[in-house]
C-alpha cells in the first residue's frame, strides 16, 4: 500500500500547476487546537514572559496632543529579567533580548477591542508558536506560545499578524524587535551595551490632530501606504549622540511598504555585518544599501576618528526602477512629504563624547556554511512563486490566500531543502490581462516563515538597466535571509530548508497592504 507521502508525491507530479487544490489533512487542526491555549507541562521554559496588546496614548509629536497607538507591552514572569527591554514613551513593543537554546514561553493576552496574534517574525518556531493568523484570539483571550531559539545570533522583529488587518495593526503600532545572541557571536569583540542600538525605520501620516492616519483606498491597497514622515525608534527627526567610536545599529524596516536605499550622502560606505538571519560570514562593506519591509540589516558604523561636534546624516538615497510610472504618480499623490525614491532623512549622529578606543571591526565573523545544488532534491523542478497584481488583486501563482488551504507544490516533506524560484508571472492572466499586469509591476519584499534561506541568484531582465542600476549595489545575498526583494524583472533563486517543525508556514509579500489583499500561501510541511 503505498503511503499517504507517496500518494501525495503521485498527485503532486501530475496535478498541474494551480489547478489542484488539496485539503488540508485533519490532524494539523486537531494538533493545534490542543496545542493553542494550555501550557504543556513537559516544556520546561528558561523564560516566562506575559506580553499584552493594549490602545495607549504616546507622545510621538514633539509638539501637541498625544497620539492613539496599539501597542505591546511585556514583562518578564520568570528568568532573566533582562529578557525585556522596554522603550521608554513609545508605541514599540519592547526590545526581546533571547539566547539560542533558551526555551521561552510567552502568555499573550489581547485586550484590544479587536483580534490579534503575535508573529515572531524571522524566529524558526513550531506552527502553534508562529502567529498564524488562524490563531488570532479575540479581546479578552490569552495564547500561549512555547519554543525554543534555534536562531543564531541576529536581530529579527515581532508583529502582530491578523489575517486583513496586519498593515493597519502593525501601523498602529503593533510591532517591536528580538535580539538573538549566541555563544559563537560573544567570541567576537562586538559593541554591546550602549553600543549596540536599534534604528527601526517607519513612515507614518498624522492628521492635525496628531493622530495616526492610515488610509486603504484603491492606490494604498495596489502600492501600499506610504507615510509622510519618517520615524526612527518611534521618534520624528532622531538625532543619536555618539562618541567617537564603533556601533552596531540594528536596522529593521518596520514600515508598511517604504523601501530605503540607506547611505551617507558623502560617498561615505557602508559596512554591515548581519542580514535578517544573523551574522554574516565576514562584513560587506557597499555604497549604500537596500532596506525593504522586514528585512534587518546590523550596520556597522564607525565613528572613530570624528571631531568632537561632527554631524553625520543618514540618508535614504534616490532609486529607481521599484515601480511603474503610474504606480509613481499615485504615490507621490499619496506621499507628498516624501515620493518614493526621492532622497530624504534618515536619522543624525552627532558626536558628542571623544574616547580613544573603539573595539575594531572583525574581518571574519560566524561562517556560513552554503547550500550547494546536491542538497536539493527538486534541482530541475523549483517550487514557483510567481508575484502578480491585477486590479484590486495581489497574488502568488494566480491564488489569493486561503486561511485553510495549500495546493500540491506547496506541500514539502519535513527535512528536504527546496529550490524556490520568485519571479513576476506576467503572463499567468494572458494577453490583456498579462499587459496590464506588467503595467502593475512592483518591487515585492517576499518573506518566508520558517527556516532562514539563502539566496542561489538574482537575474535582472528587464529594459531600463539605468534605473535598476541605482539599487543593484545595494543587496546583501550571501547572508542567511527571511525576506527579499524582488524587483520588476528580476526573477531570484534560493534554497530553503524545511527541517524541525511540520506543520503551515506562511510566505507572502511584506508590502503589508499586499498581504493583506491576499499576496500570502502557505507551504504545508509533513
Ligand atoms: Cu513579518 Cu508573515 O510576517
Ligand atoms: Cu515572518
Ligand atoms: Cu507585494
Amino acid at each position: 500500500m503505498p503511503t499517504h507521502n507517496q500518494h501525495k508525491r503521485q498527485f503532486l507530479k501530475y496535478s498541474s500547476l494551480g489547478l489542484a487544490i488539496a485539503a488540508l489533512p485533519k490532524f494539523v487542526f486537531a494538533n493545534s487546537k490542543v496545542l493553542q491555549n494550555k501550557v504543556n507541562p513537559n516544556f520546561k521554559a528558561d523564560v516566562e514572559l506575559e506580553f499584552t496588546a493594549k490602545n495607549s496614548e504616546v507622545q510621538i509629536l514633539q509638539q501637541g496632543n498625544k497620539t492613539v497607538v496599539q501597542k505591546f507591552v511585556a514583562q518578564v514572569l520568570t528568568g532573566d529579567p533582562s529578557t525585556v527591554l522596554n522603550l521608554s514613551d513609545n508605541y514599540l513593543g519592547p526590545i526581546i533580548n533571547l539566547h539560542q537554546g533558551q526555551k521561552v514561553r510567552v502568555f499573550f493576552n489581547n485586550s484590544l477591542k479587536e483580534p490579534a496574534i503575535i508573529h515572531w517574525h524571522g524566529l524558526h518556531v513550531p506552527q502553534h508558536s508562529d502567529g498564524h493568523p488562524m490563531y488570532a484570539i479575540q479581546s479578552g483571550q490569552q495564547y500561549v506560545y512555547e519554543f525554543e531559539v534555534l536562531n543564531r545570533a541576529g536581530t529579527n522583529f515581532y508583529h502582530s499578524h491578523t489575517h486583513g488587518e496586519t498593515g493597519r495593526q502593525v501601523y498602529n503600532g503593533l510591532a517591536g524587535l528580538i535580539r538573538v545572541t549566541d555563544t559563537q557571536e560573544q567570541k567576537l569583540d562586538l559593541p554591546t551595551g550602549e553600543y549596540d542600538l536599534p534604528l527601526v525605520i517607519q513612515d507614518r501620516t498624522f492628521d492635525s490632530n496628531n493622530q495616526l492616519r492610515y488610509v486603504r483606498k484603491m492606490p494604498e491597497r495596489m502600492i501600499g501606504f506610504l507615510g509622510d514622515m519618517i520615524l526612527v525608534n518611534g521618534k520624528p527627526n532622531i538625532e543619536f549622540a555618539v562618541k567617537s567610536r564603533t556601533y552596531r545599529f540594528r536596522a529593521l524596516n518596520g514600515s508598511n511598504s517604504r523601501i530605503y536605499k540607506l547611505g551617507w550622502d558623502d560617498g561615505t560606505p557602508i559596512t554591515v555585518i548581519a542580514t535578517d538571519g544573523g551574522l554574516l560570514q565576514q562584513p560587506v562593506t557597499k555604497p549604500y544599501v537596500m532596506l525593504a519591509p522586514a528585512e534587518r540589516l546590523d550596520l556597522w558604523l564607525d565613528f572613530s576618528g570624528r571631531k568632537l561636534g561632527a554631524e553625520l546624516i543618514l540618508y535614504s538615497l534616490p532609486y529607481q526602477g521599484v515601480m511603474s510610472g503610474m504606480y509613481h504618480r499615485m504615490g507621490r499623490m499619496q506621499s507628498k512629504h516624501i515620493t518614493p525614491g526621492t532622497k530624504f532623512k534618515i536619522a543624525s549622529f552627532k558626536v558628542t563624547t571623544i574616547v580613544s578606543d573603539s573595539p575594531p571591526l572583525p574581518n571574519k565573523l560566524v561562517p556560513i556554511p552554503r547550500f550547494t545544488a546536491k542538497d536539493v532534491n527538486n534541482l530541475a523542478n523549483p517550487i514557483p512563486i510567481g508575484l502578480s497584481m491585477q486590479h484590486m488583486s495581489a497574488l502568488i501563482n494566480g491564488k489569493s490566500f486561503a486561511m485553510h488551504k495549500t495546493m500540491p507544490m506547496e506541500q514539502v516533506e519535513l527535512g528536504s531543502n527546496k529550490k524556490i524560484k520568485i519571479f513576476h508571472a506576467h503572463s499567468m492572466g494572458g494577453g490583456r490581462m498579462g499587459m496590464m499586469s506588467k503595467m502593475l509591476s512592483m518591487a515585492h519584499p517576499i518573506h518566508l516563515h520558517g527556516q532562514q534561506y539563502q539566496i542561489l541568484s538574482r537575474t535582472y531582465s528587464g529594459n531600463n538597466p539605468k534605473a535598476y542600476a541605482t539599487v543593484k549595489e545595494g543587496f546583501i545575498d550571501n547572508g542567511w535571509k527571511d525576506t527579499v526583494l524582488v524587483m520588476p524583472d528580476e526573477e531570484i533563486e534560493i534554497i530553503k530548508p524545511f527541517a524541525d517543525y511540520t506543520g503551515l508556514f506562511l510566505y507572502h509579500c511584506h508590502n503589508l497592504e499586499h498581504e493583506d489583499l491576499g499576496m500570502m500561501r502557505q507551504f504545508l510541511v509533513s
